[in-house]
Order: C-alpha cells, then sequence, then structure tokens
C-alpha cells in the first residue's frame, strides 16, 4: 500500500494529531475576520463599551453561557466516535482539515448563497463546486462551452435525489406545454406522446429553439408568447389540470433498482407523482438487472406507459455494489431511438468521489489497467465501465459530506447541460431569457432560482471549495484517499476469509458477494445450525455489542459496525439460495411465520486511519480478533 505523507495533514486525526494546525488555523482566520470587521468602517466607534464586560449582568450572561456550553460539550462526549479507525458503522468518518478550516472560517461572515447579494463570494465558489464535480464525473466543464454542465450544493443526496426529479419532469413536460401553446415554427412534434417522450438532448434543443425563436420577436409579442407557454406548462397548471388536458398521457414511472435508497420514495412523494410510480427493478448480484430494465422498457412501449427516468445507483446504501451505469444509458439511447426517451440519473451520494480514482489531473480516464494497478481486485470489469459511462449520463447526485469527508449538510446535484436548468426557474423572466445574453457565472449567481432551498450555508459552500483545490478531484490527490477506502475493503475482504476459516468450530461465516467498492458485509450463523430465525437471532444478539448505545459511554465499546439484511426480493431466489446454503441454512426456513430475510453485519471502511501504518497496526484485525471473542462467549458449548 503506497502512502503520501501529505496525507498526514489531511485531518484532524483519531487522536487529534493535528489540533495545532487546526488551532492555529482557527485562531489565525478568527482574528482576520476580527480586522475586516474592524476596518469595514474605522472610524465608527465601538458600539459594545470596552468596560461593559465588567458590568455584573455582562458576566451573569457570560457565567450563564459558559455553563450551558459545558454541559453541551460534555454531552456531546457521548457522540459517536466517527473519527475512530474502529468505528466501521455508517457512511461517515473523520473531517478533512481544509473543510473544517474554511468552513469555520466562513462561518462569521455568515453568507447565504441563496444569492449573489448575500453572498458575493461563497456562491461563485458553490457554482465552481459544481464544475469540479462535473470534471471528475466526465462531463463538460468549461463555462464557455453552452452545453457546459451545472452543479450546486443541497442539504443532502436526498434533496439531490429530488432536484434530479424536479429537473427530469420539466424537462418531460416542457415539450407537451410547446406544443399546446401552439408556438408558430415549433410545431413539429406530431402528438403529446411524442413530445413527452423525447429524449432529454431532443427536449433541451427544442427549449433552445423555443428560446431563440423567442429573443427574436418584438418585445409585446415576445410577452405575450411568454405567458402562453407559461400557462400551458405543468408548473402551472398542477399535475391534475395537465394531465387532464393531455389525456393521452399517463403519469411517468421512475425505474429504481430495488436497492435503491428511500430518498427516492421520498422525492415521488414531494413531487406529487406518488410511491405508485416509482418501480423497483430486480438486480443481478445486487446490480441492477440491464436486461429486467430492458424487458419493463419494452413492455412500457407497448403499454404506452411513459418513464420519467431511470436511476443507477453508484455504491448502494446497504451493499456499496455498482450498477452498470453504461447498460443503463444504452437502453436509455436504445429506448429513445424508438420513441420512449427519459433520463438517467446516477445515485452516486456514496460512491461519487470514487470517481476520482477513474481520472487523470488533465481530466481524461485512466483504464481499467492503470486503475487496477493499486488493487488486488478492483475495479471489477464492469466497475471500470460504469465509471467510464458517467459522462453518458443526464444528472448525478454526489455528497460532499460522505466519502467527501466534510462536514454534514452537504449533498452536491450535477445536470450534464446547464442549459436545461433555465425551466427550473421562479421567474417567467428569467424562464425565457436568452442564455446566449448572460455569462455562465452571471446567469447562475442567483441560485435561489433554480434549488429546492432558500436560504443556504455559503461556509458549506466554501468548504467543498476549498477542499477540491487542496485535493483536485483526480486520481493523484483526492483519489488517493478513496484508494485507501478501497485498499481497506480488500483487507477486510481478506481477513474476512481467513476469519471464517479461523472461526469454523464456532460459526459458518461468509461475505455474502464480494464488494465492488468500499463496505463489506459480513453472514454469520453458527455452526450446525439450520434454522434461519436462529442465525438472525445470533446476528442480532452480536450486533449489539456493535451498535452505538445512548445509555452507555461509548468509550466502553470497542469496535462499531452497522446491521442490514439480505431479501429474496431484492437478491433473486437463486442467490439466496446459494448464500443461504453456503451459510448451512436450510432454504426451506425463510419465509412463512418465520423471518424473510436474513440479518448481516455490514461495514464502511472509510476512515483513513483503518491500517495504521505509523504504528504497524490494523484496527480490521483488531475487529476480527474482538468479533471472534464475542463469538466465543455466545456459542461456549461450540468450543469445547
Ligand atoms: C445511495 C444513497 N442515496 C441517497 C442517500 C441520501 O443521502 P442524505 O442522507 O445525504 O440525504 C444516501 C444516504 O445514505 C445513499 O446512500
Amino acid at each position: 500500500m503506497t502512502h503520501a505523507h501529505y496525507l498526514d495533514a489531511c485531518f484532524l486525526g483519531p487522536y487529534a494529531e493535528n489540533d495545532a494546525l487546526l488551532e492555529k488555523l482557527v485562531v489565525e482566520f478568527l482574528r482576520d475576520h476580527v480586522y475586516w470587521r474592524r476596518n469595514f468602517h474605522p472610524e465608527d466607534p465601538p458600539a459594545i463599551a470596552t468596560h461593559a464586560a465588567q458590568h455584573p449582568e455582562y458576566q451573569a450572561f457570560e457565567a450563564r453561557l459558559r455553563r450551558e456550553l459545558h454541559q453541551l460539550s460534555a454531552s456531546l462526549k457521548r457522540s459517536v466516535p466517527f473519527h475512530s479507525p474502529r468505528y466501521m458503522g455508517h457512511m461517515v468518518s473523520d473531517l478533512l482539515i481544509p473543510g473544517l478550516a474554511a468552513q469555520i472560517l466562513t462561518l462569521p461572515y455568515n453568507p447565504n448563497n441563496v444569492s449573489e447579494e448575500s453572498a458575493p463570494v461563497t456562491v461563485d465558489m458553490e457554482v465552481k463546486v459544481g464544475l469540479q464535480l462535473a470534471r471528475m464525473l466526465g462531463y463538460p466543464d468549461d463555462p464557455e462551452r453552452p452545453d457546459c454542465a451545472f452543479g450546486h450544493l443541497t442539504s443532502g443526496g436526498t434533496v439531490a435525489n429530488y432536484q434530479a426529479l424536479r429537473l427530469a419532469l420539466s424537462l418531460k413536460a416542457f415539450p407537451v406545454a410547446l406544443r399546446a401553446a401552439k408556438v408558430p415554427g415549433l410545431a413539429v412534434l406530431q402528438d403529446d406522446w411524442e413530445a413527452f417522450n423525447l429524449a432529454p438532448a431532443a427536449a433541451i434543443d427544442l427549449l433552445l429553439k423555443w428560446q431563440h425563436w423567442l429573443s427574436a420577436e418584438p418585445i409585446a409579442q415576445r410577452r405575450r408568447w411568454q405567458a402562453r407557454v407559461q400557462a400551458e406548462r405543468l408548473e402551472q397548471l398542477g399535475l391534475i389540470d395537465f394531465f387532464a388536458a393531455h389525456s393521452q398521457l399517463r403519469l411517468p414511472k421512475v425505474l429504481a433498482p430495488i436497492t435503491a435508497h428511500y430518498s427516492w420514495s421520498k422525492g415521488l412523494k414531494l413531487l406529487g407523482l406518488g410511491r405508485a410510480q416509482l418501480e423497483l427493478l430486480p438486480e443481478n448480484r445486487m446490480r441492477l438487472d440491464v436486461a429486467a430494465l430492458e424487458q419493463t422498457l419494452d413492455d412500457y412501449r407497448r403499454d404506452r406507459q411513459p418513464v420519467l427516468m431511470a436511476v443507477a445507483v453508484l455504491g448502494t446504501t446497504e451493499y456499496g455494489t455498482v450498477d452498470p451505469v453504461d447498460g443503463v444509458v444504452d437502453a436509455r439511447d436504445r429506448s429513445s431511438a424508438n420513441g420512449l426517451g427519459f433520463c438517467v440519473h446516477v445515485d452516486g451520494a456514496w460512491g461519487g468521489y470514487l470517481a476520482t480514482l477513474f481520472r487523470n489531473p488533465d481530466g481524461s480516464l485512466r483504464s481499467r489497467d492503470e486503475v487496477a494497478a493499486e488493487f488486488s481486485t478492483f475495479p471489477a470489469t464492469e466497475v471500470h465501465s460504469a465509471f467510464a459511462a458517467l459522462g453518458r449520463t443526464d444528472s448525478v447526485t454526489v455528497d460532499p459530506h460522505k466519502l467527501g469527508y466534510l462536514p454534514f449538510g452537504s449533498g452536491a446535484f450535477i445536470c450534464r447541460d446547464n442549459r436545461a436548468m433555465s425551466l427550473l426557474t421562479e421567474e417567467a423572466d428569467y424562464v425565457f431569457s436568452d442564455p446566449k445574453a448572460s455569462s455562465y457565472m452571471s446567469r447562475f449567481r442567483g441560485l435561489g432560482q433554480f434549488i429546492p432551498e432558500g436560504s443556504k450555508s455559503g461556509a458549506s459552500a466554501a468548504a467543498v471549495y476549498v477542499t477540491h483545490r487542496v485535493l483536485p478531484l483526480d486520481s493523484e490527490h483526492f483519489g488517493r484517499l478513496q484508494a485507501q477506502t478501497v485498499q481497506c475493503a480488500e483487507a477486510f475482504h481478506a481477513a474476512a476469509q481467513n476469519f471464517a476459516a479461523q472461526m469454523a468450530d464456532y460459526a459458518w461465516i461468509n461475505v455474502p458477494f464480494p464488494p465492488d467498492s468500499n463496505l463489506v458485509c459480513l453472514a454469520i450463523n453458527p455452526r450446525n445450525n439450520t434454522d434461519l430465525s436462529t442465525a438472525n437471532a445470533f446476528v442480532r444478539q452480536l450486533y449489539q455489542a456493535l451498535r452505538c448505545d445512548s445509555a452507555l459511554p461509548v468509550q466502553v465499546k470497542e469496535y462499531f459496525a452497522s446491521m442490514t439484511t439480505l431479501r429474496p426480493d431484492a437478491l433473486g431466489a437463486a442467490e439466496m439460495r446459494r448464500i443461504l446454503i453456503e451459510l448451512g441454512l436450510d432454504p426451506a426456513t425463510i419465509g412463512g411465520d418465520s423471518d424473510d430475510r436474513l440479518v448481516i453485519l455490514r461495514h464502511t471502511l472509510m476512515n483513513p486511519f483503518a491500517i495504521d501504518r505509523h504504528n504497524q497496526l490494523s484496527y480490521i484485525d483488531g475487529y476480527f480478533e474482538y468479533l471472534a471473542r464475542q463469538i466465543r462467549v455466545l456459542l461456549p458449548e461450540h468450543g469445547r
């Protein structure tokens, strides 16, 4: 495993080893902020008297403040120790100092990224973060290009996924509105079905034609046509009236793999399309089954059922598996050519930053062999093809607060072609303004026009921007961090196999499927047990030792993992059977009155110090030793 020493300065560290660095930065830039305030109008005298601190009320206030802060600080000691390499539970780890320092530095300026008026500096940074992420994904990232990508930050992956749905619906419904408004020269679409099922690129093309046509009209006519089209838009009419006006059309479906995060269900409810429009597709070894997608598309075309979007997941929440993005975009292209167009969105909330492993500093794609050079099996050919196809998708979600190692409150939505975004603006004047009339940066400085939120943190944007500047999003910088997570997952996988052999007298253990990225699951069944419920009860008991328990001080816990399940409806009956049989479980014991799923342990390998090279220490080995102790205690009869 290669080790870059500059990574030593990246994190606060498990022992807060870099406290001096962070403290120095925080104090230095807090002072800097103080001078900024004082130098704004130095002629203004201090509004708070210099002797105010001697007043009893001031002192009483300070005493109360201190007491509450002490209490807060004391109770926060019960927080989950995400920073520790002993923590392998959920998708969170230590924080990157560049982001932490930039966020703390920016907080007292309190920029509001709703628009440049309240955030003249950090709005620009947020738009540039969108370009940084676009480059990582293989989207056009030159703002001089008319079709340059655009991205913005959100509170997290849930809202980014929601934004993807919002944009896809707008793009889908707009050609129908244009047709209904009978705009001269644009009425080339045969019927509503054709208008509603254009490929995303064709819908953007039509939008541009409309903007071009409109800009050539005299001002009075322009306003009239604007109002006329606006009156036909789904955003104006609402779902009920829009679909009543276009009886040929049905609510469109969203196709997502069965492992998709529950934010997709939330998003469909929020849009008013309803959970019933979310169609969950089967998987093949926990990756979306492209044949099933193709079959569904064929059926839908026959039944005249429109599709809003197909979702591919880049690093599933439960298993870290990577869907065949390439297969999904191929399916979209084929389907669009046959008259059933839709958007492809990649939910890379978890795995998005792994794309840095696949990018050279010059922005070009690395070959599979180049990427594979520092790993034992990563990336599988399918995984490389999935990352290589990102540039062909329509939009992506990436969470800086997950594998970006930044504080919570940072997700990102990126779309491949910025021009579609004009459909989301609130002001009709903005909606149809000629994109050529203003520069890319100036157009997007009114961020609040485009995003689901209103006021939002400029400090988060500064954190992400500075981090991406210090650690550019390629294999030689940010990618080094991601490489460590994958190497740790490979080490964990190898250790799990040794562990299974070593514990065979006590339990039958396996890794249900080799990890695609950096999440590794472990299935455990007490030896000679054939009953699924008994195995599940045992793993739940083990999990008690591995979960965070708010009633106990965290220090009594040795290691943290999380728990998930494997279900036949997600895995497929044959795959489920294989896993149960490998564990010595009788497949006949699944379902019925007993458990309908297999409970397993789940490990997120993202802590940069899980393998501590400085002390020649592996917390992964430590974890397995701990697990072995727990199993021996729970199954004493097997050891005799
Ligand atoms: C694949 C995926 N999508 C979306 C989300 C939602 O992200 P957030 O919790 O940041 O809203 C998650 C969170 O775990 C996820 O794993």
